[in-house]
């Protein structure tokens, strides 16, 4: 036999060698869901080891992140007044410019804050912008994102995403925050965000689930990989700085094929139900649940993925899992 794979598996040391893909700390984004009010750290039911965190508790949970490197947050916020047209969104004292102004007056530049553009935590019929005769509007929608993520630069976000999939708003975002000064706010565009079951739990934590219809006439169909090409070159050409892939493990070949057609940063959004199946199933023992979350981390960044976004970033880093 001239060729044995075998050998280069001998032993650890000769893995490690020849290991092609590596993680780093640096790849990781933690999530955090937070609500108006005072001490209040509480577990969301349908993502075990998550909670809802006043801004006080906030503080005190990134601290102790902090230190093990968990210092790249993705804000959501949550129980916000809803109405029609989502106009809590934008307030310069919501939930989430509060909290951008507390955490970067607490940890200045220590933390880079990325905040969670779209209004269906904010509507009362829980789409991602507003409806009108029963379909969500597109330009309309642009200019009220537009505004949320203005309040949320002038809180201080170093970054700000936009989730919500309406046509245009990476460049109408751009432009209102170029307007205003704030040219050096980054832009992660959520380019490819498929309509997915994934995020049922997210929807609970958020209290963001549409009260009629779905969001197929914005998120894209899981069915089309050339769209997302399409959607991605679209965000990097309107000024995105980074473009996220969502959901993520069943969706590596759009990370894949992405990474391969941009030059920006790509991002991936490993959701809430990915990362509750793998919980909870961990804590029923049906699984190792280091083992397969560090092997998914893996295939998401053997895929392409720069950047991961995951409610496991806590575990990984605390544990010392890489
Ligand atoms: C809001 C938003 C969603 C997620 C991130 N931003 C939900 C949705 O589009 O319904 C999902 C995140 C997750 O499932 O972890 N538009
Ligand atoms: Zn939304």
């Amino acid at each position: 036999m001239q060729t044995r794979p075998r050998r280069l598996r001998k032993n650890s040391i000769i893995r490690e060698m020849v290991a092609e893909t590596h993680l780093s700390k640096d790849m990781f984004i933690y999530p955090y869901f937070v609500t108006k009010g005072k001490n209040i750290m509480h577990p969301i039911a349908s993502m075990p080891g998550i909670n809802h965190f006043s801004i006080d508790t906030l503080i005190r949970d990134i601290e102790t992140g902090l230190k093990a490197g968990v210092n790249k947050l993705l804000l959501f916020g949550v129980g916000e007044k809803k109405s029609k047209d989502g106009s809590s969104s934008y307030n310069k004292n919501s939930i989430v410019a509060d909290a951008v102004r507390q955490l970067k007056k607490n940890f200045g530049d220590d933390v880079y804050v990325i905040t969670d553009v779209c209004v269906c935590a904010y509507t009362d019929h829980g789409h991602c912008g507003i409806v009108e005769n029963e379909y969500v509007q597109n330009d309309s929608s642009v200019s009220l994102l537009a505004k949320m993520a203005l309040s949320h630069a002038q809180a201080g976000a170093d970054m700000v995403a936009p989730s919500d999939m309406m046509d245009g708003r990476v460049g109408a975002i751009r432009n209102l925050l170029d307007d205003k000064g704030f040219e050096n706010t980054a832009i992660m565009s959520y380019a490819i965000k498929y309509a997915s079951s994934y995020y049922g739990p997210f929807r609970d934590a958020a209290d963001s689930a549409p009260q009629h219809g779905d969001r197929k006439s914005y998120q894209m169909d899981f069915r089309n990989p050339n769209e997302s090409l399409k959607e991605g070159l679209l965000d990097e050409d309107e000024g995105a700085d980074i473009l996220m892939v969502k959901p993520a493990l069943a969706y590596l070949d759009i990370i894949k094929t992405l990474k391969s057609n941009s030059l920006l940063p790509i991002a991936c959004y490993n959701v809430s139900g990915e990362y509750s199946m793998v919980k909870l199933a961990g804590q029923k023992g049906w699984l190792n649940e280091r083992n397969v979350v560090m092997e998914n981390m893996h295939a998401f960044a053997r895929a392409g993925a720069n950047l991961i976004i995951t409610y496991h970033t806590r575990d990984i880093l605390l544990n010392k899992w890489i």
